[in-house]
């Protein structure tokens, strides 16, 4: 099965829609609760930085009976230093984004530890793939 949805920079009303439609589906295809929320909450901070930090953006999402895989890609700034981006507490986000509740720098953490597999790639200036990938059996 394969879903894709687009992602509006700037837009945090319609953040954390692929994330709750492929609840949905997820549910219907009966995977284990623990798992489901596991994929949403990793596929939500997704989303949410592709608003918060790019201009645009795509979820293209494929599920097979044994894993989800989940592939974020945008067009923004881009990532200069991965490595620091991962880390706890680490935001470039604006005031503005600050004070909508967003840019605690707990996204990229927690996405790393809900996803069975993270694998980032970007580029300066262009922009920047997050994929995730998780068994939907335990
Ligand atoms: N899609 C993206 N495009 C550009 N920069 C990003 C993107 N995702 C994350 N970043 C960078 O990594 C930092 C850390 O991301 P994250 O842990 O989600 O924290 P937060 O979004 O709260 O700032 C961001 O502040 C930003 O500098
Ligand atoms: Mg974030």
């Amino acid at each position: 099965m394969k879903f894709s949805y687009e992602v509006e920079g700037g837009n945090f009303a319609k953040a954390g829609n692929a994330a709750s439609n492929v609840k949905k589906v997820l549910k219907q295809l009966n995977v284990d609760p623990k798992i489901i929320k596991r994929i949403v909450v990793a596929l939500y901070e997704g989303e949410v930085n592709v608003v918060a930090h790019a201009y645009k953006g795509m979820v293209l999402v494929d599920i097979d009976p044994s894993r989800i895989h989940i592939r974020i890609e945008d067009e923004g700034p881009g990532i200069p230093d991965i490595d620091l981006a991962m880390q706890v507490g680490y935001s470039t986000a604006s005031a503005m984004v600050r004070e909508m509740g967003f840019g605690a720098g707990m996204g990229l953490p927690n996405m790393k530890r809900n996803a069975d597999v993270i694998d980032i790639s970007s580029k300066v200036g262009e922009g920047t793939v997050v994929e995730l990938t998780t068994k939907l059996t335990s």
